[in-house]
């Protein structure tokens, strides 16, 4: 008998490249096609464990390019379509926004003519609590499904976009979807532009850590492992056509997160850096994930267990992210600060 085909885009990145390991551990059934163009992002040393799996495969590729993603679509007639690739990092879409809307919109309709011509069982779209720009300092607001989408930012304004044709693919097409917006992710294999990574990168190696402003804007944390369960759940067993948000109430000001880090490293908050803020920063984001819930999600890890797990990790695997950061990466460093 055949097996299941799921496609996996992005499966080179930080959450794609964990959903990828997630599902070819737990499906020896399914085959998983990791389908990524390999950007400054993707990089495949993450998977060295697994690429020798019968059931793993990866195609370099980029999703815009619509001649190459039909064929594939045509040959392999994927089931499932799991859709993580993207520009994720907004500071990179304030000075570049042009290269956001074409893999974050134009790639996203390339995909969903595809999964349309051959007809997949459920494409589901991985969003981003941005889409519904940002909350004020009132603890008891949060985002629901039913918020309106007001992106504030380059990148999640494209991330909005495709949020849109996805939902139009399926009130027009009919396309078995489902859209699911998650908060800030961490966890293992984060890309060191980020707040998380790049603050225990530096701090490591006694570096100056940039702080955007005064410090006090908000982000509601996910371990990157309880994003993947709840992607696979909403895979299996989401209603087409809906929207589930993804977050794990946990809260906390950057400058909490950056002191967690700095004191857990047993280095000094001296490192912190107060520098120029993100152009249109949102506040803050903070997510109900009543609905999701409801599907029987349940996180695993609290933001204090999930951020020793992570330190951990980033101690364990020094190679990996020095590698990033002594390459290109120092170039994109030294445009955005004005840090050594
Ligand atoms: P990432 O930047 O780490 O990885 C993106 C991956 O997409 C990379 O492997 C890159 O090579 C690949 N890619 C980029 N352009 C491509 C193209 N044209 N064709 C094929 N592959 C391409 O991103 P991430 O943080 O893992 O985010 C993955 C998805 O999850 C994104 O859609 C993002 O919007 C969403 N998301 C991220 C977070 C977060 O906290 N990181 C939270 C919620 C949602
Ligand atoms: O909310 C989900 C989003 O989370 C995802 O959609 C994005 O792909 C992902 O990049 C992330 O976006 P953020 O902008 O929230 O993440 P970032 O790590 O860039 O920044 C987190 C917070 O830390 C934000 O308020 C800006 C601040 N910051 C960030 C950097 C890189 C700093 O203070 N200093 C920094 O150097």
């Amino acid at each position: 008998m055949d097996k299941t085909k799921v496609l996996v885009t992005g499966g080179a990145g930080f959450i794609g490249g964990n959903f990828v390991q997630h599902m070819v551990s737990k499906y020896p059934e399914y085959e998983v096609y990791n389908l990524d163009f390999l950007t400054y992002a993707g990089d495949l040393s993450k998977h060295i464990s697994i690429e020798d799996k019968d059931n793993y495969y990866f195609v370099k590729a980029d999703i815009a390019d619509r001649e190459t993603i039909y064929n594939l679509f045509k040959e392999k007639e994927f089931e499932y379509v799991v859709h993580f690739a993207a520009e994720s990092h907004v500071d990179r879409s304030i000075s570049e926004p042009e290269i956001f809307i074409k893999t974050n919109v134009l790639g996203t309709q390339v995909l969903l003519d595809a999964a349309k011509a051959v007809g997949v069982k459920k494409f589901v779209h991985i969003s981003t609590d941005e889409v519904y720009g940002e909350l004020d300092f009132d603890p008891t607001t949060f985002f629901t499904e039913d918020t309106p989408l007001q992106p504030n930012s380059p990148y999640s304004a494209s991330k909005a976009s495709s949020d849109l044709l996805v939902r139009a693919y399926h009130e027009t097409f009919g396309l078995p979807v489902n859209i699911t917006r998650c908060s800030n992710n961490y966890g293992p294999y984060h890309f060191p532009e980020k707040l998380i990574p790049l603050t225990i990168s530096r701090a490591l190696n006694d570096q100056r850590v940039p702080v955007y402003g005064n410090g006090q804007n908000i982000r509601d944390w996910l371990h990157v492992l309880d994003h993947c369960k709840a992607i696979d759940l909403v895979m299996h067993k989401g209603n087409d056509g809906e929207v589930y948000n993804v977050g794990g109430h946990n809260e906390k000001t950057n400058l909490e997160v950056v002191k967690t880090i700095i004191n857990a490293l047993g280095k000094s908050t001296d490192l912190i850096e107060y520098v120029e803020d993100r152009l249109g920063h949102d506040k803050r984001y903070a997510i109900d994930p009543t609905k999701l819930e409801k599907l029987g999600w349940v996180p695993e890890y609290s933001f204090n267990s999930g951020i020793s797990q992570t330190i951990e990790w980033y101690l364990s695997n020094e190679e990996w992210w020095t590698n990033i950061i002594n390459g290109e990466y120092q170039n994109y460093f030294n445009k955005q600060y004005n840090l050594t």
